[in-house]
C-alpha cells in the first residue's frame, strides 16, 4: 500500500486539527482505563486503538488540551475532553484523529477506507435506489474512482457526526448522498428525525472526499449552532450545551 503524505488533512476545515499515521510503529502509551477497554482484544485491534489514541492526543495538543483518556461512550463514540468534538478512523495502513472546539463545530465525522470496490452485493444495502442511479452515472463518467466505496465511507462519516449529536441510530438508507465529482464534496440529505440544532431539525450535512494513493478519505463537519459561539459573540442565550458538547 502506498503511503500518501496526508489524507484527512486535505479534507478538513481549517479550524479542525488532525493527526494521522500509516503504521503502528511509533510508541503509543495508553491510560490505564484505555488499557482496560482493550483487554482481551485481538493484537491488531489493540495496535490500531493505541495508534489512534496517540494521534488523538497529538491533535488535542495542537488545541492546547492536555493528554486525556479517550474512552468509548454508550454507542462506541469517542468521548472527548470538555469543549472538544472529534472523530477517529482506522483501516488497513491508516489511522487518523480529527478534533475541533465546540464553538467551531457541533460535530465532526471522519472515515478512511481502502480505495477498492465494495464486496459484491453490498451496494444496495448502502445506497438508496436514487443513489444507485447517480452512482452508475458517476462510474460511467469517472471510472477510476470506486464511487461505491466512497459512498460507504461518506455515510460512515455522516454517522460518526450524527451519532454523538442525536444519540440515536442512523441507517445507511436514512441518508441520500449527492456527490460532486470535481469539487470533491458531497451533500447528505437525512431522512431521520432526532437531532435539533439552533432550534431546527438537522436534515442535511455536507462533507468532503479525497482519494490519495490507495486510500479514500471522507469528512463531515457540522457547524456549531450560532448560540454556541464564544461568550460575547453569541446574540442569544446559550443552549443546553451538554446536548452537543461535553462540559
Ligand atoms: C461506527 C462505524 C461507523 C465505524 O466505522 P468502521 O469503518 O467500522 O471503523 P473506523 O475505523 O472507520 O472507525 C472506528 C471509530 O469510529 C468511532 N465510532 C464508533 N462508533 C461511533 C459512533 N456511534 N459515533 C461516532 N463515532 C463512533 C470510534 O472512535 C471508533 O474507533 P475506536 O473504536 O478506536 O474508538 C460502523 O461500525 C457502523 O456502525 N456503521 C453503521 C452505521 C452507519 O454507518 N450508518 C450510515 C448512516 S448514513
Amino acid at each position: 500500500m502506498t503511503s500518501p503524505r496526508s489524507v484527512i488533512g486535505r479534507i478538513l476545515p481549517p479550524s479542525a486539527v488532525w493527526e494521522e499515521a500509516f503504521d503502528d510503529s511509533a510508541a503509543s502509551e495508553l491510560f490505564p482505563e484505555e488499557e482496560a477497554v482493550t483487554r482481551g482484544a485481538a493484537p491488531q485491534r489493540v495496535s490500531e486503538f493505541r495508534t489512534v489514541r496517540r494521534c488523538s492526543r497529538q491533535a488535542l495538543e495542537k488545541l492546547g488540551v492536555p493528554p486525556a483518556a479517550i474512552l468509548p461512550g454508550p454507542r462506541r463514540e469517542p468521548r472527548w475532553p470538555s469543549g472538544i468534538v472529534g472523530s477517529l478512523t482506522h483501516c488497513e495502513g491508516y489511522r487518523a484523529a480529527a478534533v475541533a472546539r465546540c464553538h467551531d463545530f457541533a460535530a465532526l465525522g471522519i472515515d478512511a477506507e481502502p480505495h477498492l470496490p465494495l464486496p459484491a452485493g453490498l451496494l444496495p444495502k448502502v445506497a438508496r435506489p436514487e443513489e444507485l442511479v447517480r452512482l452508475a452515472q458517476l462510474t460511467a463518467r469517472y471510472p477510476t474512482v470506486h464511487w461505491d466505496r466512497l459512498t460507504f465511507s461518506a455515510k460512515e462519516s455522516v454517522y460518526k457526526a450524527w451519532s454523538p449529536l442525536a444519540q440515536s441510530w442512523l441507517g445507511f438508507h436514512d441518508a441520500a448522498l449527492i456527490i460532486h465529482p470535481l469539487r470533491r464534496t458531497f451533500h447528505a440529505r437525512l431522512y431521520a428525525a432526532g437531532c435539533v440544532l439552533d432550534g431546527r431539525p438537522l436534515m442535511a450535512m455536507t462533507g468532503r472526499w479525497t482519494v490519495e494513493g490507495s486510500l479514500i478519505g471522507t469528512s463531515v463537519a457540522v457547524d456549531a449552532p450560532v448560540t454556541a459561539l464564544p461568550h460575547g459573540a453569541a446574540t442569544t442565550a446559550a443552549p443546553p450545551h451538554s446536548a452537543i458538547c461535553r462540559s
